[in-house]
């Protein structure tokens, strides 16, 4: 393929901007690039393989000549573009949760389920940056002993939640260096010195969204509808880097050597574990990384065939534009970035 008229919406933001560097990193075949925002942002220059690129306000006329567009918007916002962009004839692959659950709508993290973006009709999807890493560590499993149970807490950096966090938790750690009390701001409470058993809205059953997409999420990339899964997200003062303690019932009892074993050869993770040698990963070594890092692997004493692990992975690149490109490539490598039908959403 020679190269692809690309869209990067959201270009200014957390996402956005790791996207770029990617796609450079990469080399990813870009015959043309728009660099598209909210209209705050129109006329900024953003550099792109060495050439300064102006950033333009999108509209409904943007996505004209785009054969790709990356969106990284709020779902609200990626709900009124990307079907615009795909009645252009461009294919989405999709940052939000707006489309993630529409059964026509491939969620995929490449390792785990590359081959569903076969399925796409010009709408993919990625999931959620705390999904991505459990389903990393979990598929490789189940492979060879099916997964029974699984609980999972989460410990999400700012970052997740997009640039204005990032400031909020910057500005409140001055105040409270101050002397200060800081008041909440876009996130839900304080966030400097403390935690946040609260990521987004709460539901019927008690669990918070997010909570929820994990469950839903991974259920449909490893496809295994009735997994039996329960989910704490959490929100801590971390800047970049999701953690996850995550405790796995399998079918058959699993050593933790055997698990390291089968770990550390599946795509896309690494090992780091030694304990004793103040060896397993911290949000600080992971940020600006590829891989999903697990480490503390041990027996669960409180079940025999069960396992306790600690999972870390850079949000905004594996957890977020790294997955959305290799999305792109696996495209690319089936030969299927033109869809056979186009779904109406
Ligand atoms: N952060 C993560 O770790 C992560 C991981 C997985 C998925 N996601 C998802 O990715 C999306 C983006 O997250 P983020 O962290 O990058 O957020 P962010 O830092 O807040 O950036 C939001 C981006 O959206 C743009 N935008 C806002 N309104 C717009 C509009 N009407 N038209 C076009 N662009 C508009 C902003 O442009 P301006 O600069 O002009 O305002 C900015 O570029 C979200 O849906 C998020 O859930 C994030």
């Amino acid at each position: 393929m020679k190269g692809i008229g690309i869209a990067v919406v959201g270009a200014t933001g957390m996402v956005g901007t790791e996207f770029l560097r990617i796609l450079e990193a990469r080399k990813f075949p870009v015959k043309d690039i728009k660099l598209l925002a909210s209209k705050r942002s129109a006329g900024k220059r953003l550099s792109f393989n060495g050439t300064q690129v102006q950033v333009q306000e999108t509209t409904s006329d943007s996505f004209k000549g785009v054969d790709l567009a990356f969106i990284s918007v709020s779902s609200e916002v990626s709900k009124q573009l990307a079907p615009i962009a795909m009645k252009e004839g461009a294919v989405v692959i999709d940052d939000s949760s707006a489309f993630r659950m529409n059964p026509q709508v491939p969620l995929v993290v490449p390792e785990v389920n590359g081959a569903d973006v076969e399925q796409h009709q010009g709408l993919l999807a990625i999931p959620n940056c705390s999904t991505t890493p459990l389903v990393m560590v979990l598929n490789p499993l189940h492979r060879v002993n099916r997964v029974g149970r699984v609980i999972a807490d989460t410990y999400q950096s700012v970052s997740g939640y997009g640039r204005a966090a990032v400031e909020e938790l910057k500005e409140q750690t001055r105040i409270v260096q101050g002397g200060g009390r800081p008041k909440p701001g876009v996130l839900i409470k304080t966030i400097a010195f403390n935690v946040i058993p609260q990521i987004e809205g709460f539901l019927f059953n008690g669990y918070t969204k997010e909570e929820q997409k994990v469950t839903d999420e991974t259920r449909k990339i490893m496809h295994e509808p009735n997994l039996a899964i329960s989910a704490t997200c959490v929100r801590v003062p971390v800047l970049i880097s999701h953690s996850l303690a995550i405790h796995v019932e399998f079918e058959e009892r699993i050593r933790p050597d055997e698990a390291r074993q089968i770990l550390s050869k599946a795509p896309g993770l690494k090992v780091l574990d030694d304990p004793q040698h103040g060896e397993y990963p911290t949000p600080w070594d992971v940020a600006g990384t590829d891989d999903v890092f697990v480490g503390r692997i041990r027996q669960d004493q409180s079940k025999g065939t069960g396992l306790a692990m600690w999972i870390v992975v850079d949000n905004l690149r594996k957890g977020a534009a790294l997955n959305a490109i290799q999305m792109a490539e696996e495209l690319i490598k089936r030969n299927c970035l033109k869809p056979a039908a186009r779904l109406a959403v």
